[in-house]
């Protein structure tokens, strides 16, 4: 494994492409927005100041990381040459589909493809593939280069091999795979977004407000962020996404999106990525700031 491809260079895909980069790996980077491309090597650089400031690494590998890193609209010319594709577009099934497909014609036969999909089918997007042996999840946590988690997911036609490898070369990222089989949400998305969607719910109902919310889940739970902070960092687009493919997989009433949560995304209030979700942010700001709508002054 030298060369990695990387499909979508938001939230996800530029913190994947950073942890790549700064293993000695070199990356392509690939996404149909060109800014998109450009907000993601800015952001990289920042988060490869903050490791500097904290020392885990030093100037010099920041340097190294970003020159490994090459930006590509062009997905044929992005992918002709590596050895492993890490799909992080959006959470659509149509287009992660058609990607798999293309992918399945352009990269070379014995490419391994893998999705960082949060919740969908890999058997499903293996379906489209030439190989399905060669197709695997390998679903990495938010923010990438801090989170040792990779939850690696075997679809049903995904090979020993495939798995062999993969679950290596999260190790050679200092991260700490799980193995786990297909099913909708997997292990992760399964669990945590029913108790976003819950978290929702409490606030929808008015049984209490954002901040109460997510300081008993912190203070009582001991998570590191409550619920409705989590949800506004992970995007509440991506969240909405998750949901839908629990209810429609599982045909279960119990996992359908909250209300409140459909009308977040439709008037695109996404979180953190628009600015505003639960809470609301200004750049350079850390303050955590309760968004207009659920401000009780
Ligand atoms: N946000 C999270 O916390 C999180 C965590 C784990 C996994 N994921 C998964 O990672 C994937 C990406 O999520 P995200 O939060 O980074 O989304 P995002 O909306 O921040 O970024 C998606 C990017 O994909 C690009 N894109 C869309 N179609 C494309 C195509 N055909 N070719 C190339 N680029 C394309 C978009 O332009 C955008 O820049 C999703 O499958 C999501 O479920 C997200």
């Amino acid at each position: 494994m030298k060369k990695i491809a990387v499909i979508g260079s938001g939230t996800m895909g530029n913190g994947i492409a950073h942890s790549f980069a700064q293993y000695g790996f070199d990356v392509a980077l690939v996404d149909i927005n060109s800014e998109a491309l450009q907000r993601a090597l800015q952001t990289i650089a920042v988060n490869l100041d903050k490791q500097v400031k904290k020392g885990t690494i030093d100037d010099q590998l920041k340097t190294d990381t970003l020159k490994r890193i090459i930006t590509y609209t062009d997905l044929a010319e992005a992918v002709k040459d590596a050895d492993l594709v890490i799909e992080a577009a959006t959470e659509n099934q149509d287009i992660k589909l058609e990607l798999f497909k293309q992918l399945s014609s352009i990269c070379k036969a014995d490419t391994i493809l893998a999705s960082n999909t949060s919740s969908i089918s890999i058997t499903l997007i293996a379906s489209v593939t030439k190989n399905p042996a060669n197709v695997i999840g390998m679903h990495f946590m938010n923010p990438v280069p801090l989170m040792k988690l990779v939850e690696v997911i075997k679809g049903k036609e995904t090979s020993a091999a495939t798995t062999k490898i993969i679950m290596q070369l999260a190790k050679q990222l200092d991260k700490i795979p799980v193995e786990v089989n297909d099913a909708p949400g997997f292990v992760a998305n399964r669990i945590l977004m029913p108790m976003i969607n819950e978290a929702i719910y409490t606030l929808h109902e008015g049984v209490s407000g954002v901040e109460e919310i997510d300081t008993v889940m912190k203070l009582g739970m001991a998570h590191l962020m409550g619920p409705l902070q989590l949800a506004d960092f992970i995007g509440l687009d991506v969240c909405l996404a998750i949901l839908n493919v629990l209810y429609t997989g599982f045909n279960n009433a119990k996992y359908a999106p909250c209300p409140l949560l459909v009308d977040m995304v439709t008037n695109k209030n996404l979180g953190m990525k628009t600015g505003s979700g639960f809470y609301k942010y200004t750049p350079g700001s850390k303050e955590l700031v309760i968004a207009d709508q659920f401000s009780k002054h």
